[in-house]
C-alpha cells in the first residue's frame, strides 16, 4: 500500500490533502489533537506542541510503516501567533518550534529509516519560509527554520531514491486565516489585492500541488511558490 503519514489533517491544508490522497487510493494517516473529518482516514490523536509528542507514537506507528511500499509523509500542522521579535517569551518560541521543527524531525526519525525509494517528505512552508512580515516573529522563525530542514533532508538522503521539498502556499482559505482575518471585508480585499488573481487559494490547489510533488523526484530540494503568484509592490 501506498501511505500518505500527515500532520494536522484536522482541519484546511491538511483535510484537503488527507482528501485528494484518500481520491488517488493511498491509505491516510493524519496525526493532530482533533480527527480528520474525512471518512476512512486513520487517525492518532497527539498534541504535537508538547515535547516528547512523536515519541510516545512509535509503537502505535510501526504496524503501518511495516506495510507501507511507498510512504509521503507531510509536515502541514502549524498555528500562526500574534508576537513580536521584541516581545517574544521563551515559552512561545519553544511551542512554534516543537510543533514546527522538533514534531517534524521526530517524525523524519521514526519514519525516514522505513521508506523506500520512491517515498517523499514534502514540507508545507509559507510566503513566510523566505520573507518576513512584522508581527509574527514565531512563525517566521519556525517556517525558516523549516526550509533548512527541507534542504538537509535532500541532501542527507542523497542516494535512497527519496525526495523531499517545500510547497510554500500563499493566502488560502482555511479556518487558520479566516481567524487571523475576522470578519472585515476590508481586510480580505487587502489580501486578496495581493495576489495577481484577486482571490484566495483553496486548500484544494494547494492539495492538487502535494499531490504532484509527491510523484515528482525532480522536485528534490525545490522551494514551490503555491500562491497565484503575489504583486510586488
Ligand atoms: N492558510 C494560509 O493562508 C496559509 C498560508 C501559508 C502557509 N500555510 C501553512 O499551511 C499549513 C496548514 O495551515 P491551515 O491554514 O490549513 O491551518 P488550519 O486550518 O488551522 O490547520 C492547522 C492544522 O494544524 C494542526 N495543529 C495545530 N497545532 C497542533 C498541535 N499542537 N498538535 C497537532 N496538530 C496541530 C491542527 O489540528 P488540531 O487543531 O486538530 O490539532 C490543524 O489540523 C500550515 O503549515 C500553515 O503554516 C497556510
Amino acid at each position: 500500500m501506498n501511505l500518505l503519514l500527515i500532520t494536522g489533517a484536522s482541519s484546511g491544508i491538511g483535510r484537503a490533502i488527507a482528501t485528494r490522497f484518500m481520491e488517488d487510493d493511498w491509505v491516510v494517516l493524519n496525526l493532530s489533537r482533533r480527527p480528520c473529518p474525512v471518512p476512512e482516514v486513520e487517525n492518532l490523536t497527539c498534541d504535537l506542541a508538547e515535547p516528547d509528542a512523536v515519541m510516545s507514537l512509535a509503537p502505535a506507528l510501526q504496524p503501518w510503516l511495516a506495510g507501507a511500499k511507498r510512504i509521503c509523509l507531510v509536515h502541514n500542522a502549524s498555528v500562526m501567533r500574534l508576537d513580536r521579535i521584541d516581545q517574544l517569551a521563551n515559552a512561545d518560541l519553544r511551542a512554534a518550534l516543537e510543533l514546527n521543527i522538533i514534531a517534524a524531525s521526530g517524525l523524519n526519525q521514526l519514519i525516514v529509516p522505513q521508506m523506500k525509494a520512491g517515498s517523499s517528505l514534502i514540507y508545507i512552508g509559507s510566503t513566510l519560509s523566505e520573507k518576513a512580515v512584522p508581527g509574527v516573529a514565531s512563525y517566521v522563525i519556525a517556517k525558516h527554520a523549516l526550509v533548512g530542514m527541507m534542504r538537509a533532508t535532500c541532501q542527507d538522503l542523497a542516494g535512497r531514491g527519496i525526495h523531499a521539498c517545500m510547497i510554500c502556499p500563499g493566502f488560502t482559505d482555511t479556518e487558520q486565516l479566516r481567524a487571523l482575518i475576522g470578519d472585515n471585508p476590508d481586510t480580505l480585499a487587502a489580501i486578496t489585492g495581493l495576489s495577481t488573481f484577486d482571490r484566495l487559494i483553496a486548500p484544494e490547489e494547494i492539495a492538487d500541488a502535494v499531490a504532484f510533488a509527491a510523484h515528482a523526484p525532480v522536485l528534490n530540494g525545490a522551494v514551490i511558490h503555491a500562491n497565484l503568484g503575489q504583486r510586488e509592490r
